[in-house]
């Protein structure tokens, strides 16, 4: 029998298309085509430094191979071909299949072990359209809007844009993602790489049923495409790729609860959550709960209608780090003062946590749910392992 060899693939149902592992890969074995981001199995030295800069989880795929899958090969995927096929495509002997599943088992614990499981889509959660437009092929959509969220003093300048796709076919669900391409090319004379924003509009438009979404998008400082987006001016057109996501989608059962803990701009998906459940289903869903961290109420994206949004609907926890005079707050604070709350939503199998914003609140909101499950005798570990292989649990941090 050949040697089996491992390797390192991406999945392309869920790959946002980010482009940050190829970025990352240290020997440049991460490369793409109009459509897929692949690794080469030739350069791959299995390093995984690419693993925990992945916002979602696609890049940690990995099969027994007879013979590698070609970057032409992996270019034509839509979706992962399954294990078994994989070894029976390359010709393996099947009197090995025993061992080789031993030692995919193993590999697989060895594998998921840093990113702590895979994630998946809630049960209930619609089935998202993925990938329609790429970069050889973007839709071209046209500006109806942009406005400032922000103030100027608060020094952030976040914007509100709402994009339209007049006759194109560009169906999203909440929580995915799209791609915008800036105009121009890099300091190597590339066409630029289209950036990912998170969909912060509902399933049914910006405006009900137009077919139009919104962003949220601050401006970075020297940021090539959040500077040319945050510019954007009405009826200028716009390439979009996407769309993208495929597991930060929320369920469709109305009596699931959701707990939305964000900071920033990682507000945006929880914005289409809201307001997906304030159109579908008022008055008869689950509660929704969301902790939320900014640096002052002026800099918080969409404080003004936030508030208005009944609590009934949205129990909402607006925390601050930066109010002259005040200490200093984050969303793992207030997540300790709240802890019998979120306790009992641990507890309950119809809900469902959603963590969006900086990578650095990972650490202190995992810290937070610890010790809140712990003290009511709830191993953590195990129960946020349980409710990601539910679906249940869904993390997207940069
Ligand atoms: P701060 O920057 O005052 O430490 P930003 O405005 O950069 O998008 O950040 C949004 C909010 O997230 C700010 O209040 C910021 O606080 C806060 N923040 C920064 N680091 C962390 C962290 N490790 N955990 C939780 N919140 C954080």
């Amino acid at each position: 029998m050949n040697k089996p060899l491992k390797q390192h693939l991406i999945d392309p149902e869920i790959c946002i298309r980010c482009y940050t592992c190829e970025m990352t890969c240290p020997v440049e074995a991460i490369t793409h085509d109009d459509s897929n981001v692949v690794i080469d199995a030739a350069k791959c030295d299995f390093c995984l430094d690419c693993i925990p800069v992945c916002p979602t989880g696609s890049i940690d795929e990995w099969r027994f191979v007879a013979k590698p899958y070609s970057l032409d090969d992996q270019f034509g995927w839509a979706e992962l071909p399954a294990q078994g096929e994989i070894v029976a495509a390359g010709g393996d002997d099947a009197e090995g299949g025993d061992d080789l599943q031993a030692a995919m088992e193993a590999l697989l614990a060895e594998a998921h072990k840093g990113a702590g499981g895979k994630a998946k889509a809630p049960a209930t959660a619609a089935k998202p359209s993925v990938n329609l437009y790429n970069l050889g092929k973007p839709a071209v959509a046209k500006v109806q809007g942009n406005f400032r969220l922000t103030s100027d003093e608060s020094g952030s300048d976040v914007r509100h844009i709402i994009l339209d796709f007049g006759s194109q076919h560009f169906p999203v669900l909440e929580g995915q993602s799209i791609g915008i391409i800036p105009p121009g090319t890099d300091a190597n004379g590339k066409p630029h790489l289209p950036r990912l924003y998170s969909v912060s509009s509902p399933r049914d438009g910006e405006r009900r049923n137009y077919n139009n979404l919104s962003l949220t998008v601050k401006r970075e400082d020297k940021g090539v495409c959040s500077n040319y987006v945050c510019d954007l001016k009405l009826g200028d057109e716009v390439q979009v790729t996407g769309p993208f996501g495929a597991t930060f989608l929320m369920p469709d059962d109305p009596s699931a609860r959701l707990l939305m803990i964000c900071t920033g701009t990682g507000s945006a998906p929880f914005r289409g959550f809201t307001m997906r459940r304030q159109r579908a289903a008022a008055g008869t869903s689950g509660d929704m709960v969301m902790f939320f961290g900014a640096r002052t109420p002026d800099s918080l994206p969409y404080f003004g209608p936030l508030n208005k949004v009944p609590e009934r609907l949205l129990k909402k926890h607006l925390v601050f780090s930066r109010i002259p005079g005040v200490d200093k707050e984050y969303v793992q604070d207030r997540m300790m003062v709240e802890q019998e709350a979120i306790a009992d939503m641990l507890a309950d199998p119809r809900t469902h946590i959603y963590i969006c914003g900086l990578k650095g609140m990972e650490q202190g909101v995992e810290h937070a749910f610890k010790n809140i499950a712990e003290s009511t005798g709830m191993p953590w570990e195990a129960t946020r392992d349980v409710m990601r292989d539910e679906g249940r649990y869904h993390v997207e941090t940069y």
